[in-house]
């Protein structure tokens, strides 16, 4: 009679086994939750392809803000959605802002609440483009003295933390001067340092009304049959003075994920993107799949893929799901 040395059914006998010798866990500390803020007052549009999720005016965020306080989610990523656009994405860096506005009701109200801002000039430009274009061409050059006016004057209302999400070069490097110049040393950059041209962000572009006008975001965005490269991308924002560093989308790239967290040992985070939620959500509607267990399962396997932060629209809904767990 033959007996297999290795049994490794031995440890997965009960569900306080399988607890004892589990290896990674989501936790409601991992989470940052994205918000998308909008002009005007009493203002909760639904977004179509993002059940749940709406552009919300500062009144109401306010609302929001409170149940991911409560939920003990630790912070927001807020995305604004100007009521005029112009070339040069001039409401991007405009001292009152919607972002501007935003962050110092927020910040003044919830003071250990983190706020983090994405710093891009796509939702605030007319053309749709994360820079300024001439002749068809987004420049990079004249584009990172805009990012940084922008990340400085999102650190004077009070930001916790500056996203730049544009995929310039420099940018990091020029934001952090920018920073340091305007007395803001101590501020993190948590940089889109890898940040793929996917159709993913679908959702998102219909939420905040930035889809390019023409063609596309490949001449900037990474092209998602790439690796390598992404680990040039984080060397070079490393060097340039990056605090922490977010790769996006996560589902198709966690093969990316896994290969950053080898090669950097600072924060890591990833962003569940619009799309990707979109796609879990739908198919729950339809009964098609079971959207507890499959978002926890994901949401999971980024962790164990190597995040340590996981930028997602399912926040609230996690952060209750584990609560019944326990
Ligand atoms: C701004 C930005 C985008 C997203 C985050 N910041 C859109 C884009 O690059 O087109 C996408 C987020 C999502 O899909 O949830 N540049």
């Amino acid at each position: 009679m033959y007996f297999p040395v290795a049994r490794p059914r031995r440890l997965r006998s009960s569900a306080t086994m399988r607890r004892l010798v589990r290896e990674n866990y989501l936790r409601v500390d991992d989470l940052i939750y994205p918000i998308f803020v909008t002009c005007g007052r009493d203002v909760q549009e639904p977004i179509e392809s993002m059940p749940g999720i709406y552009r919300l005016s500062i009144d109401r965020l306010l609302a929001e803000v409170a149940l991911v306080q409560s939920l003990g989610i630790p912070g927001i990523l807020l995305f604004g959605i100007p009521d005029s656009k112009d070339a040069v994405g001039s409401g991007a860096y405009a001292d009152d802002g919607i972002i501007q506005q935003t962050v110092s009701i927020v910040k003044d109200k919830y003071p250990d609440l983190l706020v983090i801002t994405d710093v891009c000039l796509c939702e605030y430009t007319d053309h749709g483009h994360c820079g300024v274009v001439q002749e068809g061409k987004v420049l990079n050059d004249p584009t990172l003295e805009l990012l940084a006016r922008t990340a400085v004057s999102h650190a004077r209302s009070g930001a916790d933390i500056i996203a730049p999400s544009d995929m310039m070069d420099g940018r990091v490097r020029a934001i952090r001067e920018s920073l340091d110049s305007a007395g803001f040393t101590d501020t993190p950059i948590m940089s889109y340092s890898v940040k793929y041209a996917s159709a993913f962000y679908g959702p998102f572009r219909e939420a905040a009304g930035s889809a390019p006008q023409f063609g596309d975001r490949k001449s900037y965005q990474m092209d998602p049959p790439n690796i390598r490269e992404a680990l040039r991308e984080v060397e070079q924002d490393i060097a340039e003075g990056a605090d922490m560093l977010i790769v996006k989308p996560a589902m198709a790239y966690l093969d990316v994920v896994a290969s950053v967290r080898e090669n950097f040992d600072g924060p890591l985070a990833v962003y569940n993107v619009s799309g990707e939620y979109a796609m879990l959500k739908a198919a729950a509607q339809l009964g098609w799949i079971d959207e507890r267990k499959t978002t926890l399962e994901l949401l999971t396997g980024m962790k164990r893929a190597g995040a340590d932060i996981i930028i997602t629209y399912h926040a609230l809904d996690v952060v209750r799901w584990l609560n019944e767990e326990v």
